[in-house]
């Protein structure tokens, strides 16, 4: 088991700098930037379908569905059609309208998820074209859907997701981008314009590992005795504010809840004091000036603020208690970066608790139980 953790004391932290090589994975093949095109197989004998469809519904559960929340944001903005994002675990039980103008993308990094397997069987039942993104290679999940795309992010071993999530979202990126270039919603100079940008992305997620590490390391010091922490972000960094707060509670079992920084005034506000950790996603674009209004008001009672922000960022940075850099992308690919210290303020905080961080109590790594 040592060998096979390359030197590093647990998986998590392996798997969390394999991401550079993860992503690079993932991208590899298909994303051709002298060329200007994405080549994926699994999406090219279903391009008509998907483009056709009049809604797409994704299905998937914990990180998963996570990955799904952005890459409703990712199709709805770039390939500009209806996305609906679901628990699996609600989905099946609920007898949801799903007819054969639909597509499912469902989610899963192990493919052996039980509630999302079910929801496939009954999206499958109601004429749905299911498309599969799923890591591990021959799952359940991969066989039985209609097409599909791998993530390519090697064996995840760390019950906590990490590489699995950074590479979902790069997938759903490069889907979105096809559907996009292919329908005509992406202009060729856009669609240029961030290709390049995804395609830079391991060099952004190696550099981010390099600075941030042993700062985050130091930070995490003083949060051993937290109760409680709020993750809080705005556009596609609000499903990275809640999948901070699920890799905290999973492997630290401090109690986490991630938010819309703009949800705040409608409730969460009322929890802060000079006792509550607030950790704020707040990168250069997206509604950057709303989220310094945030921050001002977390400030103005107490609380205790680590933002991630943007090399050189100064509003945020001259009020926060702590602040970690990161490297600028567009907005849309921002939670593959901004991710990365949050799992390492997880992995460090667990660690220095003293807890199970691999496997964590409770958790299984694929729950094949209803
Ligand atoms: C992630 O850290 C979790 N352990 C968990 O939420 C997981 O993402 C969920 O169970 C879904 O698993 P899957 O992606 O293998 O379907």
């Amino acid at each position: 088991e040592q060998i096979e953790k390359g030197g590093y004391e647990h998986f998590m932290l392996k798997e969390i700098f394999e991401q550079p090589k993860s992503i690079h994975d993932t991208l590899r093949g298909r994303l051709l930037v002298d060329e200007g095109i994405i080549k994926m197989a699994g999406i090219w004998d279903h391009l008509e379908r998907l483009n056709k469809a009049e809604r797409i519904v994704i299905i998937a559960c914990g990180t998963s569905w996570h990955a799904g929340l952005i890459g409703e944001y990712l199709i709805e903005e770039f390939a500009r059609i209806p996305v609906e994002v679901e628990y699996a675990s609600e989905f099946r039980y609920r007898n949801p309208i799903i007819t054969n103008k639909d597509v499912v993308i469902a989610i899963s990094q192990s493919g052996e998820t039980a509630d999302t397997m079910a929801a496939i069987k009954l999206a499958k039942e109601k004429g749905a074209f299911v498309y599969g993104i799923c890591n591990v290679v021959d799952s359940s999940i991969s066989r039985f859907t209609d097409g599909g795309s791998y993530t390519h992010a090697g064996p995840e071993i760390g019950v906590a997701s990490t590489k699995a999530f950074t590479s979902q979202l790069t997938i759903l990126s490069l889907i979105a981008l096809k559907l996009g270039k292919h329908n005509g919603n992406l202009s060729n100079v856009e669609f240029m314009r961030l290709i390049t940008e995804l395609d830079a992305l391991p060099k952004k997620v190696e550099e981010v590992l390099a600075t941030t590490h042993d700062l985050v390391k130091e930070i995490a010091k003083d949060f051993v005795g937290a109760q409680n922490f709020l993750y809080l972000g705005r556009g596609y960094n609000f499903p990275a504010a809640l999948e901070g707060a699920l890799k905290l509670k999973e492997i630290s079992y401090i109690h986490a809840e991630g938010y819309p920084a703009a949800e705040m005034k409608h409730g969460p506000i009322a929890l802060i004091d000079e006792n509550m950790p607030i950790v704020i996603i707040a990168p250069k674009q997206g509604h950057y000036d709303k989220v310094v209004s945030n921050v001002q008001e977390i400030k103005a009672r107490k609380g205790k603020i680590i933002a991630l922000v943007n090399k050189g960022d100064v509003q945020v940075s001259n009020m926060a208690d702590y602040v970690i850099e990161f490297p600028e992308t567009s907005e849309c690919f921002s939670p593959i970066i901004a991710s990365v210290p949050l799992q390492l303020l997880a992995y460090y905080i667990a660690v220095y608790r003293g807890a199970n961080v691999d496997q964590p109590r409770n958790l299984a790594k694929s729950v094949t139980v209803e």
